[in-house]
């Protein structure tokens, strides 16, 4: 059923992967089903092991299922052509990761900017630059948006590779273990940020945490070593 208010569906999800140097393969996730609807904010939780990562990276279309379907807003993944495919993972998906991944040598604001490249538009540049100084100031970062990443402080770069995920405007951002480099000061802020994006703009929010405090910012939790 296509249902409008759902905007990702993984049904009976299937991921293996071959144990390096064997023969044999490990199974990682088997019959994982989950719906998220429009403006939900998920926490994943899960052992060490269990397949957090996999599951972002299979959602994200980094990666494909070896048995399942993923639908994002009632179509297949997999039936996407291949430029579909690169507009998805760039337009409608927003990656954070445990570590920033800021390129040392851009500035703050230039890391920001950094996925729309792929828009050759220049009539478009103002607009993304407009689009980043309010991310910025959002993200309290307005006075240290010129320097680089190996001068900012941990909660910074992690502030600034939220930004660099909200750029594009997507529909779900994606987050992996993104308070789990931060002390608790800093992964406070930093889930309060993400909550508000979620509250604020509606955004559908799926974050890996093994924290159970930061869990339970989010709206529900599925702990996918139990499923
Ligand atoms: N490319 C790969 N090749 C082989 N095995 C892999 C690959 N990617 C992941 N695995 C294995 O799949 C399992 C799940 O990995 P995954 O990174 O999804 O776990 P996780 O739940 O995110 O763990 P953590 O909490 O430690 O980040 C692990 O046993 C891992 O070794
Ligand atoms: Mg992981």
């Amino acid at each position: 059923m296509n249902d409008i208010e759902t905007i990702l569906r993984l049904d009976a999800i299937r991921k293996e992967f071959g144990v390096p140097g064997t023969s044999s393969l490990r199974l990682v996730l088997s019959g994982l089903s989950l719906t998220v609807k429009r403006g939900e904010s998920i926490a994943i939780t899960g052992p060490s092991g269990s397949g957090k990562t996999t599951l972002l990276n299979l959602i994200a279309a980094l990666d494909k299922p070896d048995d399942g379907v993923i639908e994002f807003r009632g179509r297949n993944l997999a039936g996407f052509s291949s430029a579909e495919l690169d507009n998805y993972r760039n337009k409608s998906i927003g990656l954070v990761f445990q570590l920033h991944h800021l390129l040392p040598q851009c500035t703050l604001l230039e890391n920001i900017l950094v996925p729309t490249l792929a828009n050759n538009d220049k009539s478009k540049r103002a607009f993304y630059l407009q689009r980043a100084n309010e991310l910025i100031r959002r993200m309290g970062l307005w006075e240290v948006r010129n320097q680089y990443p190996g001068t900012l402080s941990g909660g910074e770069c992690q502030r600034t590779a939220v930004a660099r995920a909200l750029i594009n405007d997507p529909d779900l951002l994606l987050a992996d273990e993104p308070t789990g480099a931060l002390d608790q000061a800093n992964a406070l802020k930093l889930v309060e940020l993400i909550t508000e994006i979620n509250r604020a703009d509606g955004k559908t929010i799926i974050m890996v945490t093994h924290s159970a405090e930061m869990a339970g910012r989010m709206g529900r939790t599925v702990d996918i070593g139990t499923l």
